[in-house]
């Protein structure tokens, strides 16, 4: 609670109380509807983990928080997809909220990546009770860091909600250009958040091409293709 205050009054100084209040009150809403969306599925997605197993505690790789579902659905309308086409993947996917949406898709493949195991198991949990709602057949959730993953050469679509930065984002994006080298074909790279770190710390524009930038709930989300 402290925190939180704590946070606000920060907020209040840098960027005002209007543009605070007006943030206050989206965040709010979207957690409503977060919560209201988790029950009408059975599952648990919402609460924030910022607790990592100590064997895994790196600073580079942030904390499970859980994209908006309706920063989700806003970056997917403006996707031109052939969903029977599309291999997705969510690189650090937590408790498994993005895997579920992209798996009430009728996407060819559904993959979500997490290093955590306990946040790997809530979303295996999560996963059972959603699942008979999924119009994808082929959905994994993968225990492993990201660093160490191969990304499978028919991978078209990613996500990413801020997930890390440094040295282990650049391993994972120079693992990306290498699968696209490797095996020639479109990506498409959904961001969220892509402004704190991802377009700060990778030359991105040497490989991908900005086709989006959206607002949303978590500031902004951005859409790149592979060149
Ligand atoms: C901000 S959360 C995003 C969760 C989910 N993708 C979503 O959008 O709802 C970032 C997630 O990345 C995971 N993560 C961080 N570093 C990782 C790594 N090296 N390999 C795999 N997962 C990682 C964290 O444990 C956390 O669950």
């Amino acid at each position: 609670m402290i925190t939180l205050a704590g946070n606000i009054i920060k907020r209040i100084r840098t960027e005002g109380p209007a543009k605070t209040f007006r943030l206050m009150k989206a965040r709010s809403r979207a957690l409503v509807c977060a919560l209201m969306e988790d029950q009408r599925r059975g599952v648990s997605t919402s609460r924030i983990v910022k607790d990592q197993e100590p064997e895994i505690a790196d600073p580079h790789c942030h904390y499970y928080a859980a994209t908006d579902y309706e920063t989700f659905h806003l970056a997917m309308q403006h996707l031109e997809i052939n969903p029977a086409k599309e291999v997705f993947v969510d690189f650090g996917s937590g408790k498994g909220r993005i895997v579920i949406l992209a798996a009430e898709l009728p996407l060819r493949r559904v993959i979500g990546v997490e290093f955590s195991r306990h946040l790997h198991l809530a979303g295996l949990e999560n996963l059972a009770v959603a699942r008979s709602q999924f119009k994808c057949a082929d959905v994994e959730l993968i225990h492993a860091d990201a660093t160490q993953w191969e990304l499978p050469g028919d991978a078209t679509l990613l996500f990413f909600f801020n997930p890390f930065d440094g040295a282990v984002l650049a391993k994972v994006c120079e693992n990306i250009r290498r699968s696209i080298a490797e095996s020639p074909r479109t990506v498409r790279i959904i961001y969220v958040r892509p402004d704190k770190f991802f377009e700060k710390e990778i030359a991105w524009q040497e490989w991908l091409t900005k086709k989006v930038e959206l607002a949303c709930v978590e500031g902004k989300v951005a859409i790149y293709e592979s060149k």
